[in-house]
């Protein structure tokens, strides 16, 4: 078996919607504003007692069932998330225990919002190493429990949710390739800049959320975007106009429409469903191919290029013919 395929796709979104007029009543925002800079018009927030991996939960159970695999089939589960439920165990590992999946290789990665392309990435390998055979693969986040909702500049974009795809070895393609960078030395432009290791204390008293230069990382995102597109072209000797389906991270339509300009890509051909959840982070990739999959839009056998950016600055792409 050469290639890792996605065989089924599955995401939730929790049933609490926060839109842009609920927030004029939080914050001194306009829906005007929001739409216009953004894109974004409702994000979905989990209720109080809902953690990641409920969500997580959810959109798995989801893709299994398209997939059509149980619980005894699946031998690697990964997870990935900034908001764990706990310190420890990982998610996955609390994901692998409600699935009622046991002994495989668990574990969660934290790549903020390019988690999701980072995760494929690694899954992809595991299987054409054959160290495995059907992964799990899950993007689930709980953003706003991180988002300081007296903060305008940040509260406005990010949302929760999962989303997830079941990934087996295949002798048809499948992933293509996968491209996974990071560059740590911009950490002060996107951060949440306290933690379990510089303490409990100063988490409780400070509180730990987003901090973002919002114009810097919106100038690093949409130059870097249009590179790992040339990257990801250029590995796979193809030409611009080749993909089918563009499937970017949803934190922005303007940077969304800056990626799809430079792979010249109309956008009826981009998956766009950042007006309904807003930046969900590491669910945003798997929460739109799954709407798309959902809506018979994505057909079998097409080109799907997916890509994110996000903090550490982290970034990356998966080519795949689904
Ligand atoms: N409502 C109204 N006004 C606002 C709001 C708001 N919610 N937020 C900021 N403003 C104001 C600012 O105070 C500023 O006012 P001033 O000119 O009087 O100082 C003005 O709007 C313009 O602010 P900018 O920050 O320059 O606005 P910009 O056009 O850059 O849009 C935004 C801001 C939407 C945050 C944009 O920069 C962006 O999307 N950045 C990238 C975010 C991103 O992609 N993150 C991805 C990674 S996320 C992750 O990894 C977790």
């Amino acid at each position: 078996m050469k290639y890792s395929r996605i065989t089924g796709t599955g995401s939730y979104l929790p049933e609490k919607v926060l839109t842009n007029h609920d927030l004029e009543k939080i914050v001194d925002t306009s829906d005007r504003w929001i739409v216009e800079r953004t894109g974004i018009r409702k994000r979905h927030v989990a209720a109080d007692d809902q953690t990641t991996c409920d969500l997580a939960e959810y959109a798995a159970r989801r893709a299994m069932q398209a997939a059509g695999v149980s619980a005894g089939d699946i031998d690697l589960v990964i997870v990935a998330t900034t908001t764990p439920d706990q310190v420890f165990p990982s998610t996955a590992c609390l994901l692998q225990q409600r699935l009622d999946i046991h002994g495989c290789c668990a574990f969660d990665i934290q790549a903020v919002c390019t988690g999701f392309v980072y995760a494929m990435g690694i899954a992809d390998k595991f299987i054409r190493t054959g160290s495995a055979r059907c992964a799990l693969v899950v993007g689930a986040e709980t953003l706003s429990r991180i988002v300081d909702w007296s903060d305008r500049s940040t509260c406005v974009l990010f949302g929760d949710g999962a989303g997830a795809v079941v990934l087996q070895a295949s002798d048809e393609p499948g992933i293509l390739s996968s491209h996974l960078h990071a560059d740590g030395s911009y950490e002060s432009l996107l951060r949440v800049p306290v933690g379990v290791s510089q303490g409990y204390d100063r988490l409780k008293e400070e509180g730990a959320y987003i901090e973002m230069k919002g114009n810097e990382v919106f100038k690093m995102a949409v130059n870097t975007l249009g590179r790992i597109v040339d990257e990801t072209l250029e590995a796979n000797g193809l030409e611009k106009g080749d993909v089918d389906w563009l499937i970017p991270h949803q934190a922005n339509i303007r940077i969304i429409n800056a990626t799809a300009k430079k792979l010249k890509m109309p956008t009826d051909r981009v998956v766009i469903t950042v007006a309904e959840h807003g930046n969900t982070s590491a669910a945003s990739v798997p929460l739109a191919l799954d709407t798309a999959v959902r809506d018979r839009r994505i057909r079998r056998g097409e080109l799907l290029l997916m890509e994110a950016f996000g903090g550490g600055f982290t970034w990356g792409s998966v080519l795949l013919r689904y």
